[in-house]
């Protein structure tokens, strides 16, 4: 939700000149730093370039393994393989979460680092997985491209793992069109991160046009060129300012869902789990399998036709082709994911969303499964 205050500051950006990386960016890090309660934030592209950076940066390389949940979308398992590594697709369990289970079983001599993802904006369980990637010396990389202002006991996701990668894609709890933030307590990676964020080039390479900025730098090592700009920084910072009243917001939408619904037997709602805040970036459902007469497709277009728009988050990795080449999955090996993903839908959950508009998403959900239920 863009604001008047976003919208001045955008304006300010342009008429300053500074509308690629500067003082901003500098601003929205430090802030964002300080929401999460972390050393280092670095603000890039997107989650994906946060993703691929972060990785980079920890050595992932060609013959190298990273563990992946199979239920995400296909950028958490893509820049592995941009990196010339091999993804490893676990199941989740009933949670909708990365199973630990499977991780541990798929662990082998080729792992370089899990990437767990806090899927629809629960955090996954990290004291789990903190313990796993210790007992077996790998770092966990949290894909939190869901999970901006979550938590998991009482500490905001971005500190708990090696690096932690957000987006601020346009639909995500906090936007700034497209971007994205890595964050880290680990002073030797977050410098190595910042470095491959601007081309390679030694440290902060984009003072050389301030003036007290010198016109010398080394390029030390093939970075890429992920940097945010200063536009997009313009929108972060006020976002920043309201994402927990964006969250608030969220959360009121998702509880009268869960109101409306929870006297239905034809569709289950999505898992909460203990000692951990629910940012409600998705509102995931699924039909309670033998309810109801129609399946989940019919199910949407049933939707579809009462001008309601659903979405499917998501189809999992190992159905697609790019990722069964890549590591030979096959439906069997996911059992729990094919399960859900055959049932799986997300109900439209935003914070601009009128009373009227929730009412008008409740109506429909209830005419569908009051028509079809068995
Ligand atoms: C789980 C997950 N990881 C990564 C991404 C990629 O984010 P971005 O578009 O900022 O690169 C997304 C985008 O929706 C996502 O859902």
């Amino acid at each position: 939700m863009i604001g008047e205050d976003e919208i001045q500051e955008v304006v300010d950006s342009l008429r300053s000149g500074w509308i690629t990386t500067g003082p901003k960016v500098k601003r929205f890090e430090a802030q964002f730093a300080e929401y999460v309660g972390v050393r280092h934030a670095i603000a890039v592209s997107s989650c994906t370039a946060a993703l691929h950076v972060a990785l980079t940066a920890l050595g992932v390389g060609p013959g190298d393994e990273v563990i992946v949940p199979t239920l995400t979308f296909c950028a958490t398992a893509n820049v592995v393989l941009h990196l010339g590594a091999t993804p490893v697709i676990v199941d989740v369990d009933q949670s909708m979460q990365i199973s630990v289970a499977e991780i541990e079983r798929h662990i082998t001599p080729r792992t370089r680092a899990i990437v767990p993802v806090h899927y629809a904006g629960q955090a996954c369980d990290l004291a789990e997985l903190l313990a796993l990637a210790e007992r077996h010396n790998l770092p966990l990389v949290e894909d939190a491209a869901h999970a901006a202002g979550s938590d998991y006991r009482g500490v905001r996701i971005g500190s708990h793992g090696r690096a932690v990668a957000f987006s601020f894609y346009a639909t995500k709890n906090l936007t700034t069109g497209e971007g994205g933030m890595i964050t880290t307590n680990d002073d030797d990676l977050a410098g190595r991160m910042r470095l491959l964020t601007l081309h390679g080039m030694s440290r902060d390479a984009w003072k050389r046009y301030t003036e007290t900025g010198s016109w010398h730098y080394e390029v030390v090592e093939a970075g890429y060129k992920n940097n945010m700009t200063d536009i997009q920084a313009s929108l972060g910072i006020h976002q920043l300012r309201r994402l927990d009243g964006f969250i608030t917001e969220r959360q009121r939408i998702a509880a009268e869902y869960l109101a409306a619904f929870s006297e239905f037997s034809e569709i289950l709602l999505p898992p909460r789990l203990p000692g951990r805040n629910h940012v409600y970036h998705l509102f995931p459902i699924r039909l309670s399998p033998g309810r109801l007469s129609i399946g989940r497709d019919e199910f949407i277009r049933q939707l579809q036709e009462r001008r309601i728009g659903t979405s499917v988050h998501f189809i999992p990795l190992h159905r697609h082709p790019v990722f069964q080449r890549a590591c030979g999955a096959t439906a069997e090996q996911y059992p729990v994911a094919e399960a859900l993903y055959e049932n799986l839908l997300s109900l439209p959950l935003y914070p601009r969303m009128s009373p009227a508009d929730v009412a008008d998403v409740i109506g429909a959900v209830t005419d569908v499964i009051e028509h079809y239920r068995v």
